[in-house]
């Protein structure tokens, strides 16, 4: 506010003597104006912040990761999350556990996290792999250390043509074969210099290697999803989690049907940390679910589908406007499409991909691609409502036991019979974990 001042008049002696009693305006005075500003830049800042969130919301994909102690441990005040972790996994019983490594095709990165001429050093299935896209524009993995002196090729090492070169001494070596093409101070290339590639294929916008503990080459190819590769389909956002557990452990939840109206049916609202879900004053909504499970047949026997029927309820009252159907099918050891379909929401997939990173830790996408004309904001929030629902699972395997000879009743047999299915991708020589921990038996 403008403030009054009486004008004041300065004498030629300097004294100040008041000209007439009436006030008169001076020159603008402003002691509220720094305030004021401030006020102003504020308010300026949270609308921009505002209008920038709910553009991120409404147009951006999602992108939530995880990491390894954040989901799924039990916290307490006196320790941290990250001591919390450490110690469930080293005190954890493993129990008598599968092969660690199933052969199949595994996900590493998305098309987009490789640019022509980038390399990427990868761990998979506890090794290092160089990845790289050639300036042909294909994709090529090899094994990341070098046979001259074991340096990394994918740390510092430079895209040549088709080839990646050693950021040791300049070794050479082709993405196709691995075979050394180039020695910068050498007459001769021997013959036997080479490292061990990695068959690798690039399908609905994934990069995946494929994995067989003989080196058999690959037993059948990664479906390409046509709505996805045609962009009717669009990317609509992506979530990332760490998982302390055997990989066998993830897709048995799909034959694993009593779980579903157990551990999934209080509302997504009710959080992920199991000790509350159930006790929560949001159990007003419940999902209710209805499984099958069936294998595959030949060719296709690396395949299964769930089928998943989902409502919601209200208070107890049942919303036909939202049921959903959902067709899993797991394709391999590691992967699991998840196709939606619903009456006025439409259509769309998550491709959830499983990892191993070591042999009781992995790494688990979930990445939705859904109708380019439904709202981005619509896929987002399935994606998370998937998110929380898989976050429950989350803390059970963090903290389980692998139970080899299990008590099941009549009603889980379906688990039994995954378990048979799951048993085709392991071979006599698929890598076991040892009393070591952290040792492999190959
Ligand atoms: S270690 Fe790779 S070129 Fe020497
Ligand atoms: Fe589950």
């Amino acid at each position: 506010m403008y403030s009054l001042k009486l004008k004041q008049h300065v004498d030629s002696a300097g004294d100040a003597e008041q000209v007439s009693g009436e006030p008169l305006w001076t020159e603008a005075v402003l002691p509220g104006c720094p305030v004021r500003a401030v006020l102003c830049v504020t308010a300026a800042v949270t609308v921009l912040l505002g209008l920038l969130w709910l553009y991120r919301l409404i147009f951006c994909p999602l992108l939530l990761r995880r990491r390894l102690d954040e989901v799924g441990y039990v916290t307490e005040k006196q320790r941290s999350r990250a001591q919390v972790a450490n110690e469930v996994r080293r005190r954890r019983k493993t129990g008598d556990l599968p092969p660690v490594y199933p052969n199949g095709w595994y996900r590493i990165l998305d098309s987009s996290m490789l640019e022509r001429g980038d390399v990427k050093d990868v761990t998979v299935l506890g090794q290092q792999v160089a990845v790289f896209r050639g300036l042909d524009g294909r994709v090529y993995a090899l094994d990341a250390y070098c046979p001259h002196l074991g340096a990394n090729l994918a740390v510092g090492g430079r895209v040549v043509g088709n080839c990646i070169e050693c950021p040791f001494h300049g070794w050479q070596f082709g993405g196709n074969d691995g075979k050394c093409v180039k020695i910068p101070y050498a007459e001769k290339v021997p013959h036997f210099a080479k490292v061990r590639p990695w068959p690798s294929c690039e399908v609905n916008n994934q990069i995946l290697v494929w994995f067989h503990c003989d080196g058999e080459d690959p037993e059948w190819t990664v479906p390409e999803q046509q709505e996805i590769t045609e962009g009717q389909w669009v990317y609509r956002g992506r979530t990332e989690h760490f998982i302390n557990a055997h990989i066998q452990e993830l897709p048995e939840n799909i034959g694993d049907f009593a779980h579903l109206n157990f551990l999934h049916t209080p509302g997504f609202i009710s959080g992920t940390d199991l000790r509350f879900t159930g006790t929560r004053i949001c159990t007003f909504l419940q999902h209710i679910w209805k499984a099958q499970w069936e294998p595959e047949s030949e060719p296709n026997k690396h395949c299964s589908r769930m089928f998943l029927q989902h409502t919601l309820t209200v208070f107890g009252q049942h919303f036909s406007l939202l049921d959903v159907h959902v067709v899993a099918r797991q394709v391999g050891p590691g992967l699991v499409w998840m196709h939606f379909k619903h009456s006025f929401l439409g259509r769309g997939l998550i491709l959830q991909s499983v990892t191993p990173v070591e042999p009781l830790l992995q790494f688990v996408t979930h990445t939705i691609y859904y109708q380019a004309n439904v709202p981005a904001l619509i896929p987002k929030f399935i994606l998370r409502v998937e998110c929380v629902q898989f976050e429950r699972d989350v803390m059970i395997w963090n903290n389980k036991k692998y139970v080899s000879k299990p008590l099941l009743t009549k009603e889980d047999s379906c688990i039994q019979r995954h378990r048979r299915w799951f048993s085709q991708f392991y071979s006599d020589n698929s890598p076991q974990l040892q009393q070591r921990r952290d040792t492999l038996h190959f």
